[in-house]
């Protein structure tokens, strides 16, 4: 697999790079998220979430790891910033959705074990004073999308 490198110029921009991979998405698609604080991870879901089909808005509330949204497919939105390790009782459950008919967005994916990485479509954010840098690297469905929509 090889690895795109995107320069995504605004927070628009994002969301549409989000929302074009949201629609080529098929059911057990894994989107891993890392990249620091202010990167963008959950501007990128929120557009996502809208390839999907999904209406409700995308947030990012506290104390929470997951939430569901019904779009096409099921979107289940991770956000383990808070978690300063993973317990295997929760892993048992992520893995139940990562694995799952759904699509799955994880932020701080760096977090995840090595065994959840494999086959999924990995996003590195990297934030620039007025932009942000992505690398992607996934199936080609994804590449040319990406590419098409920015
Ligand atoms: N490509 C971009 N260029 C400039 N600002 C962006 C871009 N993408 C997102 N932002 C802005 O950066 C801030 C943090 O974005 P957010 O998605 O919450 O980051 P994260 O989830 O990685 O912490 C938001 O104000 C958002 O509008
Ligand atoms: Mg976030």
């Amino acid at each position: 697999m090889s690895t795109l490198e995107l320069r995504v110029t605004s927070p628009e921009a994002m969301r549409n790079l989000g929302c074009a991979l949201g629609a080529v998405a098929q059911p057990g698609d894994r989107f891993l998220l890392e990249g620091p604080f202010g990167a963008g991870k959950t501007t990128f879901v929120q557009g996502l979430a809208v390839g999907l089909g999904v209406t409700s808005p995308v947030g990012s509330p506290s104390f929470v790891i997951e939430t569901q949204y019904r779009g096409r497919l099921t979107l289940y939105h991770v956000d383990l910033y808070r978690l300063d390790r993973i317990e295997p009782a929760l892993l048992e459950e992520l893995e139940e959705h990562l694995f799952g008919d759904g699509v799955t967005a994880v932020e701080w994916a760096e977090r995840l074990p090595p065994q959840v990485q494999e086959g999924a479509t990995l996003l590195r954010f990297d934030v620039e004073t007025e932009t942000r840098r992505v690398h992607l690297s996934g199936e080609e469905r994804f590449e040319r999308a990406a590419t098409d929509a920015l």
